[in-house]
């Protein structure tokens, strides 16, 4: 027996055979933060062994101190729990409670939902008249619906319900059909049948599943109103920060991809749960989810391998929108309700990317317009002349707080913004933290402030160095060197929540400066593929969390976005969400989606040169 004990929780937990640390501290009960997927390379799984620690390894060599290590302090995933263990798990290792952004700038349509009802009144049958229930339904209800219902297409819970219900209700009835009025067809699906004073709540949940967080909102399909809305940490971040991580963990893992799968629908069964309570329904009033979500996200959701995703050429199993029952992938809602995925581009553009589309670009002939959605991955649209280009950067989780020495998300305590006061001859750094109170790191709209004022203060320079030999005494004095490496101290450690204060490495500016420079050269790829120049571009909208926070002067100071004029650059929140609300209170839109998505071209950036020169341009800082 192996005896695991983890303080301060005093939890304790005994394993029959040997389970990788992190696994069992999960087993446990106790969620970790492993941002890199447990690859040893962003130092954030850290415990302290309270008794005989083990071995380091070389990785914790690069990550910890030489006084940490003697101290205890080792990195959870590299080692096995191979005898008794009694740890110590800092809040700092665990996940934070992150602030989702849910509010997202709308737009309105016609309310014209998939799921309806309809009252239908059956002639009983007679000597003269031998038709089965079945047929009586169909037929009535074709009639009433102009649709076409295929019998084989009619579930089971609906063929036995049908004795009963139809002699209660004297063959008068409401029925709860699905529409699929996709183009060409003009199909329906039964849902549900009853007397006409049953089942009278026709509800509907746009759900976005992110690769960080997860959002959902519960919409009554009678009014097109938004009832509620509950949002979480998207709990497959315990794989990994990023999709490739997810990828490893999907594909290398016997149960991986079960275990993906299993995170999501229990984070989201949680949703529902919320939503209705808040709402004060039941789940069985839910007749469909319509999510959207990158291409892995959505085939994690489901449960489909995403292993063609993961290699070259990169193509999605599926990228076509798909209907499917709920209860299959084991979404609590109504036991007949369904799931409907937005259309994907490709591997790496999603029905994320299509929905921001939908909401904001959905004009093919409006002005030239890009859209940027920056999370764990940067999506990019530019639309013009009735075309739209698409492609994707793989920018890293630094803008999430991944691989930053003191990264975060945007959870309490994360630094959103930086700046340099100066009164009475001195300068002092204002930080501002996300809930107030003690700086305890940086999330990505304050890293990316915090390397803005530097380069105005002169402290880092136009090629990413970190520390000028001229520095004035005040800002030097603030050059520190961190485990080998030089970092400034923008936070003093008494006014943190940091033994060491807050610090900005010089590592942490060249993951930046990676991930800025990538999605800035595949946003110019696009632009001047499209044939235009940044003056043409009449507005650059930005979407998610990201968008939402940063300061766009922050953005340009660093080469993030192009230097245009700040009415030009408009945050649209939860962009994703929004056209997700779109196409579950309306068919038309949902057409829509599925015609853009058809539209857009994706531009790979695998090998492609004026990626590369781009990359280059832009991995420095611009002057300033
Ligand atoms: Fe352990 Fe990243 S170093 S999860």
């Amino acid at each position: 027996m192996l005896r695991l004990k983890v303080e301060p929780d005093g939890i304790e937990e005994t394993f029959t055979q040997p389970f990788p640390l992190v696994r069992a501290l999960w087993e446990a009960g106790l969620s970790m933060e492993t941002p890199c997927g447990g690859f040893g390379g962003c130092g954030k799984c850290r415990v302290r062994f309270l008794k005989d620690p083990p071995e380091p390894t070389t990785e914790e060599y690069r990550h910890l101190t030489l006084a940490e290590l003697s101290d205890g302090w080792r990195l959870a995933c590299r080692h096995f729990l191979d005898r008794e263990a009694h740890l110590f798990v800092p809040d700092q290792s665990r996940p934070g409670m992150v602030t989702v952004l849910t509010a997202a700038v709308e737009r309105e349509t016609e309310r014209d939902p998939a799921v309806g009802a309809f009252q239908v009144t059956l002639s009983p049958p007679s000597a003269a008249d031998e038709r089965g229930y079945l047929t009586r339904l169909l037929e009535g209800l074709e009639r009433v619906s102009g649709l076409f219902f295929s019998p084989e297409a009619v579930p089971l819970s609906v063929l036995r319900s049908l004795p009963r219900v139809l002699t209660r209700s004297k063959f008068c009835l409401r029925v709860i059909v699905h529409r699929d009025t996709s183009e060409g067809r003009k199909t329906g699906r039964i849902l549900w049948v009853g007397s006409p004073s049953e089942q009278d709540r026709l509800l509907g949940l746009a759900l976005d599943v992110g690769t960080t967080t997860l959002v959902g909102y519960l919409l009554d399909l009678t009014t097109g109103q938004e009832i509620a809305c509950s949002a979480r940490l998207n709990p497959q971040v315990r794989y990994g920060d990023d999709v490739i991580s997810r990828l490893c963990y999907a594909l290398q893992e016997p149960r991986g991809l079960r275990d993906l799968q299993k995170a999501v629908v229990s984070a989201i069964n949680e949703i529902i749960g919320e939503v209705c309570q808040t709402a004060r329904v039941s789940e069985s009033d839910i007749f469909e989810v319509v999510t959207v979500g990158n291409t892995a996200m959505l085939h994690l959701f489901l449960g489909v391998n995403p292993e063609p995703i993961a290699f070259a050429p990169y193509v999605p199993v599926f990228q076509h929108s798909v209907t499917l029952k709920a209860a299959a992938i084991g979404l609590r809602i109504h036991p007949e309700g369904l799931v409907t995925t937005l259309p994907c581009v490709a591997g790496y553009v999603g029905a994320d990317t299509t929905a921001v589309v939908l909401t904001h670009l959905d004009d093919p002939d409006g002005d030239s317009a890009a859209a940027l959605d920056i999370g764990t991955n940067g999506e990019v649209v530019v639309r013009s002349n009735g075309r739209y280009l698409c492609s994707s950067a793989a920018a890293g989780p630094a803008f999430e707080g991944g691989r930053i020495y003191q990264g975060l998300r945007a959870e309490r305590g994360a630094i959103s913004s930086v700046g340099l006061e100066q009164s009475n001859g001195s300068r002092w750094f204002r930080v501002t933290t996300v809930g107030g109170g003690m700086p305890v790191g940086l999330c990505g709209s304050g890293l990316i402030d915090a390397v803005a004022t530097l380069l105005d203060a002169g402290v880092t320079d136009e090629s990413g160095y970190l520390g000028r030999s001229d520095l004035p005494s005040d800002l030097a004095d603030r050059l520190i060197s961190l485990n080998g490496q030089r970092a400034f101290l923008l936070v003093a450690p008494e006014v943190s929540a940091r033994p060491e204060g807050i610090v900005l490495t010089q590592r942490d500016i060249r993951e930046l400066q990676l991930a800025k420079g990538s999605i800035r050269a595949v946003t110019e790829v696009l632009v001047r593929r499209a044939g235009l120049n940044w003056d043409q571009v009449s507005s650059l909208y930005l979407a998610g969390a990201f968008g939402m926070f940063v300061n766009p002067r922050s953005a340009i100071r660093i080469g993030l976005l192009p230097a245009l004029p700040l009415n030009k650059i408009i945050a649209v929140g939860n962009a994703a969400g929004a056209g997700a609300k779109l196409a579950l209170i309306s068919l038309a839109e949902r057409r829509k989606a599925s015609r853009l998505a058809s539209l857009m071209e994706h531009i790979p950036m695998t090998g492609n040169e004026a990626y590369q020169e781009g990359l280059m341009e832009f991995i420095g800082f611009p002057l300033g």
